[in-house]
């Protein structure tokens, strides 16, 4: 792998209770060692464990991430919604923003390029995913959908450090396939090509996500132009979630 610092995202779904939270007792002593010095760990559980974790990772070089947020920078009668104010208010740094489990539920580009504004403007960082279906890619338009997910999602936004890209295929998500090493180390290169000449950053960076494992992550690790990983199912599991960091990092 490279020599950038390496990010290793566990999206915890809608998974794990209070008693989960022990559960990150073991990441927690493996990201005080050297070695994993440049080991970027972000835990994105659900809404009802960040404060446990904020608490539990505090003095740590553990980060923590909500999972989605609302459009809406400011309070209001939204039942059942958590806007980015109140994020950060508990000590979180990161959101995870158009994932697409909630882009089928109804996040549109307009909407996650609302939410990553009012993400922003409270100073958190955004974990951006994108991501072809299976149709749009055999129909050749992966490139065209992502290019179009990130100038819509990004519209009007100028300066755009404080944004991690993480590019899941759809068709990845929870299945249990990844794709040819080479087609993902070409579309992680286009699609920094792609930030580069857009916004003019010079060094974007980009993970991978969709069914991420201890096994397959010995090939992934190969791809040098990937900055991490957004791991769904085996970051639940901490013995896992472990492996694969090890495995990349060794
Ligand atoms: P998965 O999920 O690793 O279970 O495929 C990844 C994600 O949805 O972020």
């Amino acid at each position: 792998m490279t020599n950038n610092n390496m990010y290793f995202i566990a999206n915890w779904k809608m998974y794990g209770d209070l008693k989960s939270i022990n559960s990150i007792i073991n990441v927690i002593k493996l990201s005080k060692k050297l070695k994993y010095k440049k080991t970027k760990i972000i835990y994105c559980p659900p809404y009802t464990l960040l404060d446990q974790f904020v608490q539990k990772t505090r003095k740590t070089k553990i980060y923590i991430g909500a999972q989605n947020c609302h459009a809406n920078k400011d309070y209001g009668a939204f039942t059942g919604s958590i806007n980015p104010k109140m994020i950060k208010s508990i000590g979180s740094k990161f959101v995870i923003v158009g994932h697409s489990e909630n882009r089928n539920s109804g996040d549109t580009n307009k909407i996650i390029n609302m939410k990553i504004k009012s993400c922003l403007n409270e100073n958190l960082k955004i974990i951006f995913c994108i991501g072809e279906t299976l149709k749009q890619r055999k129909n050749k338009r992966t490139n065209q959908v992502l290019n179009d997910q990130i100038k819509k999602g990004l519209k009007d936004i100028k300066k755009i450090n404080n944004i991690i890209f993480a590019y899941e295929p759809v068709w990845s998500i929870g299945t249990g396939i990844i794709p040819k090493l080479d087609d993902l180390e070409n579309q992680i290169k286009k699609i920094k090509f792609f930030v580069k000449k857009t916004y003019k950053l010079k060094k974007s960076i980009v993970l991978y996500g969709g069914s991420v494992n201890s096994k397959n992550i010995l090939s992934l690790r190969k791809i040098t132009s990937l900055n991490g990983f957004l791991i769904g199912g085996a970051s639940q599991n901490s013995k896992k979630f472990i492996d694969i960091i090890k495995k990349t990092i060794n």
